[in-house]
């Protein structure tokens, strides 16, 4: 069951922030503690960046989820940007195609309970990350 949602337009850096504010306000509605506060909003500054940088632009849906007696905050980032031809190299520590320092995708990966990417050259990228109370 979703129990809240809010969608985030990534164009530029001011919009990353955007979604910061916006993970961090869900995540204490769920009563995330400080360090899982802090945890979601990293992994979300850095997939929202990739948005930005790398896939030209997209969205972020922030979802309050429940399933069962569990509750948690879900994120899907969307860009109809390049894609990844090779996602498991992109998920490697220090890989970057841009002079960053290709920690975003395995750290965010590392920060979240769930992590998937599906990603179609020339189509563009999906990201879901869901953290659990
Ligand atoms: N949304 C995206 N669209 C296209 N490529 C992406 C996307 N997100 C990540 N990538 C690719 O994966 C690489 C690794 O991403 P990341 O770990 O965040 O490192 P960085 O952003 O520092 O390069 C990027 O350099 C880029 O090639
Ligand atoms: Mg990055």
């Amino acid at each position: 069951m979703i129990l809240a949602r809010e969608v985030v337009d990534l164009r530029e850096s001011e919009d990353v922030l955007k979604a910061r504010q916006q993970a961090r306000a869900l995540a204490l509605s769920v009563g995330f503690g400080l360090v899982d506060q802090t945890k979601i909003v990293t992994a979300v500054s850095e997939l929202a960046r990739n948005t930005v940088t790398h896939g030209g632009g997209g969205t972020a849906t922030l979802e309050v989820v429940e399933y069962g007696a569990h509750r948690g905050l879900r994120i899907v980032f969307r860009d109809q940007g390049p894609g990844i031809a090779d996602v498991e190299q992109a998920l490697r520590d220090g890989y970057t195609t841009a002079g960053g320092l290709g920690l975003g995708l395995g750290g965010s990966r590392r920060l979240m309970n769930d992590f998937e990417i599906s990603s179609f050259p020339g189509k563009g990228t999906t990201v879901t990350v869901v953290r659990w109370k």
